[in-house]
């Protein structure tokens, strides 16, 4: 491959208003150009400062940045707490209490910790964890409901310098269990359960099932959140509440160095078993705080909402860390946005006067379908500026964004970012950029992008192209839990000296980035990774089936449904052994990985050498005519019988 065909015309610009950018953190092209230039020229220098000046130390770090890609390690020889960073900081100034977390639950109850009390809930919970014996370096599961609880226990995680895990509530029985044990995880935290619109998301229950599988875990902590009985195992199984009223809320915050691992995130990658991504503590804190800060734009007034849920790194950035350690209002919110109806966010902004909304095209998508009358129920001139995140954005759904909920007034910040970023990379900086609807613009300063072909040769202005980092920075990843090979072959293995996103994109004359999407073997459903591998792994494991290849296509709503074509063993099952086999994969990975269609055939398109033709598969999954070469196939009467299938 050269380069990778780029369909997408689109011309419309939008410049921030003077209003906008007078009151920025970053308010012109030059300052911009000036701060990108210097970290590019000098990435030491441009971070160590910012370190420097921006987070608390117990002992100050002696070299800003040492070694180069894949092995890259920050501010050593400091001694640094991410809690006190979010925190005890804040406690100095009048933001004492001020609001940290304004939480909002499914039902319609509500909770305000101000860092005050934040801090005193954190610091209690970080002796629980000591007094269920967690020690520093112990790695601590969460799957937990979006309660205030959640955030409290990562914070407390880091206070002693456990490693905190969080697995996403949607994830099976299975599913924790994995992670479980790659992580070897000492404690799970979770709760009864979880709301999803208005019914019970069994956590207990799937975390009872997943023990017997996952031997390290000691302890489970539950926290009292929908009141349905769940069974307690003796000396295993504490009410969080219980807990808490046996401990002081004085908790000293251990002194960690740079390089101690804050937490781990379990993300898709092109093979079967999931990737733990691994970060550490004051290299994620100071790209956590400085993007939040020249991103969103963060003051002191604001009321910022991030609809993310904390399971993907998304809420771990930009709902927890991220605002919290520049001393922001973040709210958080446990529902859906369709329940009890399709007014839900809206009214929520409404009702809190949300200033800053963050959220993924899959829901703008939807919000466009349910129709413009739920946000013109309500007054959203609060807000005054908005975000995407987790997939391209279509220019339609933009603009429709642009029109109908930001009023034509609020900058659009498309945030080009992955789990193992850490922090936002590419993303207007709002009162800075002319957004292009579709486009996430240009790098953030500290990040230096290109678009190179498949042998890592830079490619011109507006080629197609694979998207690189050429230079590390600070929030990056430092490996794969438990598997470092692997970390560098994924992500430094195939191009020399450069980090590979996994992403297609272009980037134009004017130096701004258009991602196309994944060109490896990931999924990207209503903005969440699946790995095709791992969906066929689970159908494979059920008797009926003997081969199965799974592709994307396009759909509507989660911008990539799942199509899984299914080789039985014996003759082709029946409608109910189809249902049983999308059971199955829910089983194995979770309801985000539910099948949209299920296509038997006798056989898969091969090559001669024996590899699936992924891309034929995808051609007639999205039901397009393939025009691509299929010299090599195996078999012609197998892509004959799957067409006439559709
Ligand atoms: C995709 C989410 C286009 C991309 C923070 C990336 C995007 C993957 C954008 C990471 C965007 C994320 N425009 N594509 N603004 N943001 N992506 O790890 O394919 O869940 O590689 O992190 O989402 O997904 P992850």
């Amino acid at each position: 491959m050269s380069s990778i065909k780029s369909v997408l015309q689109e011309t419309r610009q939008f410049p921030p208003s003077p209003e906008f950018a007078k009151d920025a953190h970053i308010s012109s092209e030059e300052q911009y150009q000036q701060l990108w230039n210097r970290a590019k020229d000098n990435p030491a220098g441009f971070w160590g400062e910012l370190a420097q000046t921006e987070l608390e130390w117990f002992k100050p770090f002696e070299t800003a940045m040492e070694g180069q890609m894949p092995d890259t390690k920050w501010f050593l020889g400091g001694k640094i707490n991410a809690s006190v960073q979010c925190l005890d900081r804040h406690l100095k100034t009048w933001r004492k209490n001020k609001a940290a977390i304004i939480w909002e639950g499914e039902p319609g109850d509500t909770r305000t910790l101000t860092y005050q009390q934040l801090h005193r809930e954190v610091c209690k919970f970080a002796n629980v964890l000591k007094k269920l014996g967690v020690q520093t370096g112990d790695r601590v599961t969460l799957y937990m409901p979006m309660v205030p609880e959640l955030a409290i226990a990562m914070l407390a995680c880091s206070r002693i310098g456990a490693t905190h895990s969080i697995i996403f509530g949607g994830f099976s029985a299975d599913a924790i269990a994995d992670r479980n044990n790659d992580a070897q995880a000492k404690v799970v935290v979770t709760a009864d359960g979880g709301w999803r619109r208005g019914k019970e998301v069994p956590l207990k229950t799937n975390v009872d099932a997943s023990l017997p599988k996952a031997p390290s875990v000691e302890k489970v902590v539950v926290v009292r959140r929908t009141g349905t009985p769940v069974d307690m195992v003796p000396d295993r199984d504490y009410w969080w509440h219980e807990l808490m009223e046996q401990v002081d809320a004085d908790c000293e915050p251990a002194e960690l160095d740079s390089e101690h691992p804050l937490f781990i995130l379990y993300t898709s990658g092109s093979t079967g078993k999931p990737k733990g991504v691994l970060h550490t503590t004051a290299g994620y804190m100071l790209g956590a705080q400085m993007t939040s800060r020249w991103v969103f734009d963060l003051k002191d007034q604001d009321t910022y909402w991030c609809t993310a849920d904390i399971g993907w790194i998304t809420g771990h950035s930009y709902i927890v860390y991220g605002p919290l350690s520049n001393g922001a209002t973040s709210l958080m919110f446990e529902g859906a946005p369709n329940w009890p109806d399709e007014g839900r966010f809206w009214e929520i902004i409404e009702k809190y006067q949300v200033n800053i909304f963050y959220t993924a095209p899959t829901a703008i998508r939807a919000f466009i379908k349910w129709g413009d009358q739920w946000p013109q129920k309500y007054d959203l001139s609060s807000l005054r500026l908005l975000g995407t995140v987790g997939e391209p954005i279509n220019p339609e759904a933009w603009m429709w964004y642009h029109r109908v909920i930001g009023g034509e007034r609020c900058p659009i910040v498309d945030t080009w970012w992955q789990t193992e970023t850490g922090g936002i990379m590419i993303s207007p900086l709002p009162g800075v950029q002319s957004t292009k609807p579709g486009s996430c613009t240009r790098p953030l300063p500290g990040v230096v992008p290109a678009i190179v072909d498949d042998k890592g040769n830079p490619l011109e202005a507006n080629q197609g192209g694979l998207l690189v980092m050429t230079q590390p920075w600070p929030h990056m990843l430092r490996t794969l839990y438990g598997d470092h090979q692997r970390f560098k072959d994924t992500y430094f293995g195939k191009l020399e000296g450069l980090y590979f996103a996994g992403d297609g994109a272009r980037k134009d004359e004017d130096g701004c980035y258009w991602v196309m999407g994944r060109v490896d073997d990931v999924l990207n459903v209503s903005g969440h990774r699946l790995s095709t591998m791992e969906i066929e792994s689970a159908l494979v494991s059920h008797p009926l089936v003997a081969e199965a290849a799974v592709v994307g296509f396009p759909h509507e709503l989660k911008g990539e449904g799942i199509c899984c074509f299914v080789t039985p063993k014996g003759v082709t099952p029946s409608d109910q052994e189809k249902k049983e086999l999308i059971a199955h994969v829910r089983k194995q990975i979770g309801a985000l990985a539910t099948p949209d269609q299920i296509r038997f055939t006798p056989s898969l398109p091969k090559t001669r050498s024996g590899k699936i033709m992924r891309r034929l598969l995808r051609d007639i999954a999205a039901g397009k005519e393939s025009s691509g070469d299929t010299t090599t196939l195996e078999d012609y009467t197998v892509l004959a019988k799957l067409r006439e299938e559709d």
